[in-house]
C-alpha cells in the first residue's frame, strides 16, 4: 500500500512557502469576486466566460460546469480528472488553474485567459502556416509534451482547438478532461501499471485519434506524438492527414495508415511526420525505443532551434 512506501514525515523536504502560507491567508473565492463578460468557449459539459477579478483587475477565463448536468450525463470523472491534472501543471505552455470554487448549482475553474484564442482559428484564417511558423509552434507543442509526459500525463485530445495562444502569441495548452495520469514510481518515471483494460470507449477527436486507441489498446505517450504528427501535417498543408466523409471512414484510413503528402510539402517536415505517423506507438519518434524526446528535438526540421529559450523567443508572425 502507499502507506508502507511513504517517506517518514520528518525526512520530507521542507516546501518553500508560497505567498498564501507566508501570511496572506488564501480565502476561497466566489462568483462575486469576478465580473463576468462574454462567452469565449463552449463544451459539451461546460461554458467558458471571460471574467475580470475585481480586486486585481486581472482577466481570467472561467470554466463553469453545471452539477446537475454533470451528474445526469455521468461526466463527473472528466471534471475531476481535469482539476487533478491542472493542479500538477506549472509550465508557461499550459493554461494554469488559479482558483476553484463552487456554489450549489455550479463548479467554477478560474483559468489563465489566453487572449489570442485557438491556434485553429489562425489555421482557418491563413489556410496554411509557412515553415518558420510551423517549426516554431510545433516545437512549442513538442516542449509542452516533453513536460507533460515527464509528469506521467497523456493529453489524449491534442489538436489545434486545444492549443490556445497568449497575448504574446506563445502556446497555452488546455482541456485535460480526457487526459490519463499514470502513477509515477520512486525514480519519478511512470510505472507500467497492470491496469484493468477497460473497454476503452473512444476518447479524443476522430481526425487526431491514434490507431492504438481505435484498437482499444491502453493509453500510451505515443498517442500524443501521433497527434503531433497530424498537427505538423495540418499546419503545412491546411488539412488533416486522415479525413473522410464520416468518422468510420476516417477511422479506416487511420488504422490502415492511409495518407499522403501534397506536392511541395517541406522535405524535412515530411521526414518528421513520417516518423510520427507510425502504426506501432513504440516506434514513433520521441518514444524511448527511438531515442526519446531528445531524438525528436534533434530532428532536421528543427535544426538550429534554441529549445531552452523557446518561451522567451519572439514568435514568428503568423501570416
Ligand atoms: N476558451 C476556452 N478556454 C479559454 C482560455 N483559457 N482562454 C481563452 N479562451 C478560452
Amino acid at each position: 500500500s502507499s502507506q508502507t512506501t511513504d517517506a517518514p514525515a520528518e525526512s520530507k523536504p521542507i516546501k518553500a512557502s508560497t505567498s498564501a502560507e507566508a501570511g496572506k491567508p488564501r480565502v476561497k473565492k466566489s462568483p462575486n469576486d469576478f465580473i463576468f463578460g462574454k462567452v469565449i468557449g463552449e463544451g459539451s459539459y461546460s461554458t467558458v466566460y471571460l471574467a475580470k477579478e475585481v480586486s486585481s483587475q486581472k482577466e481570467f477565463a472561467i470554466k463553469i460546469c453545471e452539477k446537475k448536468h454533470l451528474i445526469r450525463e455521468r461526466k463527473t470523472h472528466f471534471v475531476m480528472r481535469e482539476k487533478e491534472v491542472f493542479m500538477k501543471l506549472d509550465h508557461p505552455f499550459f493554461v494554469k488553474l488559479a482558483y476553484t470554487f463552487q456554489d450549489s448549482e455550479r463548479l467554477y475553474y478560474v483559468l489563465t485567459y489566453a487572449r489570442n484564442g485557438e491556434l485553429l482559428s489562425y489555421l482557418h484564417k491563413l489556410s496554411v502556416f509557412d515553415v518558420p511558423c510551423t517549426r516554431f509552434y510545433t516545437a512549442e507543442v513538442t516542449l509542452a509534451l516533453e513536460y507533460l509526459h515527464s509528469l506521467g500525463i497523456i493529453h489524449r485530445d491534442l489538436k489545434p482547438e486545444n492549443i490556445l495562444l497568449s497575448e504574446d502569441m506563445h502556446i497555452k495548452i488546455t482541456d485535460f478532461g480526457t487526459s490519463k495520469v499514470l502513477p509515477l514510481g520512486e525514480d519519478g518515471k511512470p510505472v507500467a501499471s497492470s491496469e484493468i483494460r477497460r473497454k476503452n470507449s473512444f476518447v479524443g477527436t476522430a481526425e487526431y485519434v491514434s490507431p492504438e486507441v481505435l484498437n482499444n489498446e491502453p493509453a500510451n505517450f505515443g498517442s500524443d506524438l501521433w497527434a503531433l504528427g497530424c498537427i505538423i501535417y495540418q499546419c503545412l498543408s491546411g488539412s488533416m492527414p486522415f479525413r473522410a466523409g464520416n468518422e468510420y471512414q476516417t477511422f479506416q484510413k487511420i488504422v490502415r495508415l492511409e495518407y499522403s503528402f501534397p506536392e511541395g510539402f517541406n522535405k524535412d517536415a515530411k521526414d518528421l511526420v513520417s516518423q510520427l505517423l507510425v502504426l506501432d506507438p513504440e516506434d514513433r519518434l520521441g518514444m524511448p525505443k527511438t531515442g526519446g524526446m531528445s531524438a525528436l528535438k534533434a530532428h532536421r526540421f528543427y535544426a538550429g532551434l534554441d529549445w531552452a529559450d523557446l518561451p522567451n523567443t519572439t514568435p514568428p508572425k503568423l501570416m
